[in-house]
């Protein structure tokens, strides 16, 4: 096996490294050994019995370990953390390690923000969309019964140590989530990384160990940059949701945890560039039919019609229209949405005509 590490760093207004690669939780607890400070590890009931040896823990009365799933980004799980860290006697100077998902890196990040109001929170990603995408940036969330991710904040990590050896024991639902995102990003801002994707299908999903380190880095990458641009998403950071007005509806009237954010985002890309070819937005017209083919060899479904037989889901067109209004991304009840010129020319903030709207739920 090939061990290349890789480093990403990301100059937001605190910088910080995002270190990508195999085996890199060892240089996650070196790092967690050098720093003074109490801390917390919060994980979940999968991820500690294969990962938590990994950061080399003997103190198991620091970890919090919590069901996995999207129920757990609640406000009740969200006291529980803090709870813990005043049980643990947490002051300014502590951190919390978030070890797993984006469900608890969305969660443990919220709590760091807000403890004490604010300390440091190291990510150390366990799945492919949270390596790709949910551990870089700071958005933090739990999820409100109006909708999800409703209530967070920003707040950066200190540090980012994405194991891509944790990777491979992914149920391969997850992993295509991951591969959803990977595909959001090549069209953000990568076409070298489309055109990998397009030539490695074979490879990718046999998860070979080198290749998925150049996909994060080359992910990190896109994200990266758009990020030191706008840390806050008051502009350029909404592309980085290219796809998930149509997701968001998707997995809100599907109900949350029948399919997974990942995939959502994948039938939404197709969706958004369905859209954009629509409206006259998009130059490059090859790209629907270029993405439809990947996103089917990678296991996607690439319609609505394909998402409601797999998930065994009505999805009325109705229901979604209903919950597109609700959007955080809409204002006054307006859904917007991110159309897409050519790879990496993607606008922001589009409204869409309800007829053709409709058209695209049928
Ligand atoms: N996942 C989109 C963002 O971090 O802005």
């Amino acid at each position: 096996m090939n061990n290349t590490q890789r480093t990403v760093r990301v100059l937001t207004q605190r910088p910080y490294e995002v270190v990508i690669g195999p085996g890199v939780l060892e240089r996650a607890q070196a790092f967690i050994e050098r720093r003074s400070g109490a801390f917390i590890v919060l994980t979940d009931e999968n991820v500690e019995p294969l990962y938590l040896e990994g950061l080399g823990l003997s103190d198991k009365e620091r970890v919090l370990t919590v069901p996995p799933g999207e129920g757990t980004k609640s406000f009740e799980h969200l006291e529980r953390v803090l709870d813990f860290m005043a049980a643990g006697g947490l002051d300014r100077a502590s951190f919390l390690v978030a070890l797993g998902g984006g469900v608890i890196g969305d969660l443990g990040s919220l709590a760091a923000s807000l403890y004490m109001r604010g300390v440091e929170v190291v990510q150390c990603p366990t799945t492919l969309l949270s390596q790709v995408d949910s551990s870089v940036g700071g958005k933090t969330a739990v999820n409100l019964q109006a909708g999800k991710n409703l209530a967070g904040s920003f707040h950066q990590p200190c540090a980012v140590f994405a194991d891509t050896r944790t990777l491979a024991s992914l149920e391969s639902e997850e992993f295509r989530s991951g591969l959803g995102e990977v595909v959001k990003s090549a069209l953000i801002g990568d076409k070298e990384l489309l055109a990998r994707l397009e030539g490695e299908t074979i490879a990718l999903l046999d998860r070979d160990p080198e290749l998925l380190g150049e996909i994060v880095e080359r992910c990190v990458g896109v994200k990266r940059a758009i990020v030191e641009r706008d840390e806050r998403e008051a502009g350029d950071r909404k592309k980085l949701n290219l796809g998930h007005t149509f997701a968001h509806a998707i997995e809100r009237v599907a109900g949350y945890g029948t399919v997974p954010h990942g995939i959502a985002v994948g039938t939404g890309l197709v969706l958004a560039l369905e859209a954009s070819q629509q409206s006259g937005t998009l130059r490059d017209g090859t790209l629907p039919e270029r993405v439809r083919r990947l996103l089917d060899t990678l296991g996607i479904p690439v319609s609505l019609p394909v998402l409601r037989r797999r998930y065994d889901v009505a999805l009325p067109g109705e229901d979604l229209l209903d919950a597109m209004r609700l959007d955080k991304k809409g204002t006054a009840g307006m859904p917007r949405f991110i159309l897409v010129a050519e790879i990496g020319e993607v606008a922001v903030d589009c409204e869409l005509e309800p007829g053709l709207l409709a058209q695209r739920f049928e």
